[in-house]
């Protein structure tokens, strides 16, 4: 009934087709992102893992309360860190590299935020 000459072999190719990409990658899981930190500053605006967890709805926030409730301009972090509630003028001030810092995940999760279509990002310098 079972046609061992087909099954086996096709099982053999199946398996080798299914741990090809591991064998590939050398069980590699390749580029973990690594963002640069700031060299001039010491905090950021929160703690880091609320920045890392939910730093879009920060900004979000930072917008809403800036441009349409006329909220401040200005805060100071938990440190004493004075900052410009603002994508340019603070994210950008101390993270001062959009590509060795926002790109660097941003590329991993594949998300595309399209705020750059108006804001600026710093010049690098390479
Ligand atoms: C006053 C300077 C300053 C400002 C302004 C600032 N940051 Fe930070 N940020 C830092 C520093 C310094 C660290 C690293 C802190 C640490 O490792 O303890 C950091 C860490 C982070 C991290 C975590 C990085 C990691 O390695 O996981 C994210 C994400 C982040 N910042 C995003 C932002 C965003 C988005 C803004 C604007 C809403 C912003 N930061 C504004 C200084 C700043
Ligand atoms: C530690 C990794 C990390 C760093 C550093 C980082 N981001 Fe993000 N960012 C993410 C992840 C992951 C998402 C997607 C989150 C989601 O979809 O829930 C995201 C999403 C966003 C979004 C929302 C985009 C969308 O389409 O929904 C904005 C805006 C954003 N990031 C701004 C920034 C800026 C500006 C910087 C640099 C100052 C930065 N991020 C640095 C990890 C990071
Ligand atoms: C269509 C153009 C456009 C896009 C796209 C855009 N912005 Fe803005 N944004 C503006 C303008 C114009 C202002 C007003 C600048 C001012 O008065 O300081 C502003 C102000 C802000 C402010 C507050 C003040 C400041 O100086 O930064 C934040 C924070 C902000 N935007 C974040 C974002 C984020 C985060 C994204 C992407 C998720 C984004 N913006 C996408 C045009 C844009």
């Amino acid at each position: 009934m079972y046609d061992k000459e087909k099954i086996i072999p096709g099982l053999i190719v199946f398996v080798l087709i299914a741990v090809f990409p591991i064998l590939y990658n050398r069980g590699n899981a390749g580029h973990i992102p690594n963002p640069e930190k700031p060299k001039a500053a010491r905090e950021c605006v929160r703690p880091v893992q609320d920045m890392r967890e939910s730093h879009m709805q920060l900004l979000i926030d930072w917008r809403t309360d800036v441009i349409r409730d006329n909220g401040a301009r200005y805060a100071t972090a938990a440190g004493g860190t004075r900052y410009a509630r603002s994508l340019q003028l603070g994210c950008m001030k101390c993270h001062d590299s959009k590509r060795k810092f926002c790109d660097e995940c941003h590329n991993y999760a594949a998300v595309k935020p399209y705020c750059w279509d108006c804001h600026i990002e710093p010049k690098e310098n390479m």
